[in-house]
């Protein structure tokens, strides 16, 4: 199978319509880490407990995912095989920002899409829709990344009231000076306090995830 992506959390590998994801060693967990910010090699009791929020991330997600009845379709239809994942194959959305206009579109979609994960209980709480969602061939916004969801509306809460987009990778890195105006305002007006209580449904719940 082709390597197609690697995070922090999974290895992802093409199947064709579909992609199956495997769970990153701790090995390959130091490596990572280490690339992306050289400093933690001088800091291993940061790099100890970055990896072990991962883990432990991972682990509640794909758990929390299992035992509660929420729209597949926003997951790329996650299935769990064994200990890996298999996902729709999607187009990623930092690849659709080249023209400004249609990028606004995206934008506004995305947005959208995570107004509808509130309907279904759930938000991730980075924002970094750049690299961790996608769209299908119709043109339907989904999250690839579980790694960092929450089901908690506290956290939720948080993460919009402190703007937490405004220190993810994709707003720093992925977006021009005028994209990033535009999705600041578009996150600002829509992401409030008000609207999230308008929208947000918690989900059914089966069963318990033992590690939490
Ligand atoms: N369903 C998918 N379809 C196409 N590419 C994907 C899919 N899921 C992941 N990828 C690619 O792999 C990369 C890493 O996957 P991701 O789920 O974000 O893992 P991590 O949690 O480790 O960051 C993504 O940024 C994307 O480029
Ligand atoms: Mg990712």
């Amino acid at each position: 199978m082709k390597k197609i992506g690697q995070g922090l959390q999974f290895n992802v590998y093409d199947q064709g319509e579909t992609v199956r994801k495997t769970y990153t060693t701790k090995l390959q967990m130091i490596v990572i880490l280490i690339r992306w910010s050289p400093m933690l090699l001088f800091n291993i009791r940061l790099l100890n407990k970055t990896i072990n929020i991962a883990i432990r991330e991972r682990a509640s997600a794909i758990c929390e995912i299992e035992r509660r009845g929420i729209k597949r379709s926003l997951l790329a239809n996650l299935k769990h095989d064994g200990n890996t994942i298999v996902q729709d194959k999607v187009l990623v959305l930092g690849d659709k920002l080249s023209d400004n206009d249609e990028a606004k579109t995206w934008i506004d979609k995305y947005i959208a899409f995570i107004i509808a994960c509130w309907k279904n209980g759930f938000s991730e709480k980075t924002y970094n829709f750049t690299i961790n969602n996608g769209t299908t061939e119709r043109g339907d916004v989904v999250l690839m990344d579980i790694g960092e969801i929450t089901f908690k509306r506290s956290e939720i809460l948080e993460a919009i009231e402190s703007k937490r987009w405004r220190t993810s990778w994709s707003y720093k890195k992925d977006l021009s000076q005028e994209l990033r105006r535009y999705y600041d305002k578009a996150m600002s007006d829509n992401l409030t306090q008000k609207n999230f209580e308008k929208y947000w449904k918690p989900s059914n719940t089966y069963g318990q995830c033992i590690h939490q």
